[in-house]
């Protein structure tokens, strides 16, 4: 099963992706975390992309397809894979059929305004990467590692403005493309993630 998950900054990609990965047996793929990995594993190249990063804008199309041509050669790739933040442009969906395709892409589907307030109350564990909304963890610190959590340096309010700008003009135009293939499923992402965990559940298990 080879599944996209489009939808704009905090419509639940990585939330939902993390649980589907461990059911279906097929990774998960965020080219948005392996992008900010970078900073750990390679601080020269992450001083390259850092600025498109922190104001909002999308890194160049090449170098992420060269990151991601690696990732999807890789073994555990093989029987599909669930890709969370690629491809965002037209060209990328153009590179990715070259890569290895796709089956299916579930548009996460939510209000501005309630992402909006998700994305502004968002915490990450700097040590293990786990994701919070703020009001789930009054001590501010990681319930599985103890870590003190940290708001990502995308999630500035002006640089947030300026990624769901970028989503509507560049992002966005995937929904009609993979709509025009026959690939393109919708599912309301305005529930609780409980909620929406089902709605994608019965859309998979109906058969892709
Ligand atoms: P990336 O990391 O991909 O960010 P994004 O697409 O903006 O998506 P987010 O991670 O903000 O949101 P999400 O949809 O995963 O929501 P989440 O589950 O976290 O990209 C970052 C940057 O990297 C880009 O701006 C760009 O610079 C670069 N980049 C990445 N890929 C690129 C590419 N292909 N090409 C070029 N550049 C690229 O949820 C958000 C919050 O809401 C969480 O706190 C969560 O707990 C909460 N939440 C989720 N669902 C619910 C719910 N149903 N109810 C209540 N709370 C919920």
């Amino acid at each position: 099963m080879k599944l996209v998950l489009l939808g704009p900054p905090g419509s639940g990609k990585g939330t939902h992706a993390m649980w589907m990965c461990g059911e279906y047996k097929i990774p998960h793929i965020s080219t948005g975390a392996m992008l900010r990995e970078e900073e750990r594993r390679n601080p020269h190249l992450y001083e390259e992309i850092r600025h498109y990063i922190d104001r909002g804008e999308l890194v160049p199309d090449e170098l992420i397809f060269e990151i991601l041509k690696e990732r999807l050669a890789e073994s555990d790739c093989r029987d599909g894979y669930i890709l969370d933040g690629f491809p965002r442009t037209l060209k990328q969906a153009e590179m990715l059929e070259a890569l290895g395709g796709v089956d299916l892409a579930v548009m996460i589907d939510t209000m501005p305004e309630l992402i909006m307030e998700r994305v502004r109350g968002r915490r990450v564990c700097p040590r293990c990467g786990k994701g919070y909304h703020i009001s789930q963890i009054p001590d501010g610190k990681c319930t599985d590692c103890g870590a003190e959590v940290t708001i990502r340096s995308d999630d500035k309010p002006e640089t947030i403005r300026n990624r769901f700008d970028v989503y509507d003009r560049v992002t966005h135009p995937l929904v009609e493309h993979y709509k025009n293939e026959g690939k393109l499923a919708r599912i309301d992402g305005s529930g609780t993630i409980e909620e929406v965990a089902a709605e994608i559940r019965a859309l998979l298990n109906g058969g892709v």
